[in-house]
């Protein structure tokens, strides 16, 4: 049985996730309080303007929100884009201060942005998967500061469960490469390049194993996981995905041009199937996603079907 509406504060409501998340959680019916560094031009939210790396704004801000949960979404968002020492010390103080503030004024339902970097691929050692498709049972290996910065973050969340029992609902979740709505039309990705130039080089999408999520998707997950807090295991992890993989062929032939040596662990990754499985988010929450690039680059689909129909003719 799920629940009804709910005050939410969304810290980083204005970033790339966060406006999908904002949107989506207003529309089903959520009251919704974005806590951001920056004030968003269009959010169908009230906005509160705070720097969470100080405590004091950050309680401030929990205290002038005071909302029944939380989403945590606000962090550096991209491994290397500041020296390691600053990602791994802005995305835990933020996270640790801001749960704690949170629990302070009364939240009782936190979920909390990881990602799947822990995993650690893309390490300069080299990397193999234990097993394919990946679940939250799959261990951690971060080789960076930002994929220990989201590990940590897990484990802040997992001290809390640990300290608070079931008085509060906590979880943490693990977005696959978040493709906005308007990323679907050409606008630069997270990475910088488009879609269509990551589906057209696939060495792109390789670095995070060809996962994805449509961000309106990851904020139906939210939705979901806030209303079901109650029913869910304590603490816990979830992959959101989308259920295809960012790639135009199989990953059976993809996975083990760009990661050597997983010929075994990825043969059964045939047809259209992504190296991520989010059985436990549809077991639990009954989510799944709704779009892939299939659903949402119509023409280039036609395009590609064309190609594959011109090839098998001659
Ligand atoms: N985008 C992805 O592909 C992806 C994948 C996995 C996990 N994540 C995680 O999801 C979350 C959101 O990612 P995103 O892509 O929307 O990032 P983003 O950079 O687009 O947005 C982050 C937002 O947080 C805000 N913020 C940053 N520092 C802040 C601070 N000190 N105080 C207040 N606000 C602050 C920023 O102003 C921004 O609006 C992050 O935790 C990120 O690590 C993202």
């Amino acid at each position: 049985m799920t629940e009804g509406n709910l005050r939410v504060a969304v810290t980083g409501g204005g970033g790339r996730l966060g406006v999908s998340v904002v949107t989506g959680l207003a529309a089903a019916g959520h009251e919704v309080i974005s806590i951001d560094r920056h004030r968003h031009p269009t959010l169908p939210a009230q906005q509160i303007v705070a720097d969470l790396t100080d405590n004091e704004a950050a309680d401030a801000a929990l205290a002038q929100a005071r909302p029944e949960a939380l989403v945590h979404l606000a962090a550096i968002a991209v491994p290397f884009t500041a020296p390691e020492h600053v990602i791994l010390q802005t995305n835990t103080a933020i996270a640790f201060q801001t749960l704690q503030a949170a629990v302070a004024h009364g939240t009782s339902r936190i979920l909390v942005a990881s990602s799947p970097t822990p995993l650690g691929y893309g390490s300069p050692l080299g990397w193999q998967p234990d097993y394919l498709p990946i679940d939250e049972k799959h261990r951690l290996r971060p080789w960076n500061a930002y994929a220990l910065s989201k590990m940590t973050m897990e484990s802040i969340v997992a001290m809390f469960t640990a300290q608070y029992g079931d008085k509060i609902r906590l979880g943490s979740f693990r977005p696959c490469f978040v493709i906005s709505p308007d990323e679907w039309n050409g606008a630069p990705t997270q990475q910088g390049h488009t879609v269509r130039e990551r589906l057209d080089d696939p060495a792109l999408a390789a670095v995070s194993l060809f996962n994805y999520v449509d961000a309106r998707d990851a904020a139906d997950f939210v939705d979901r996981w806030l209303r079901a807090a109650h029913q869910l295991p304590n603490g816990d992890v979830f992959f959101v995905g989308a259920s295809d993989a960012m790639a135009r062929r199989p990953l059976c032939e993809l996975m083990p041009q760009f990661h050597p040596g997983t010929e075994e662990l990825s043969a059964g990754l045939t047809g259209t199937a992504p190296a991520f499985s989010v059985a436990k988010a549809e077991a639990l929450l009954g989510w799944r996603p709704k779009r892939s690039w299939r659903t949402e680059l119509v023409d280039d689909v036609a395009a590609d079907s064309d190609h594959h129909r011109s090839r098998s003719a001659v």
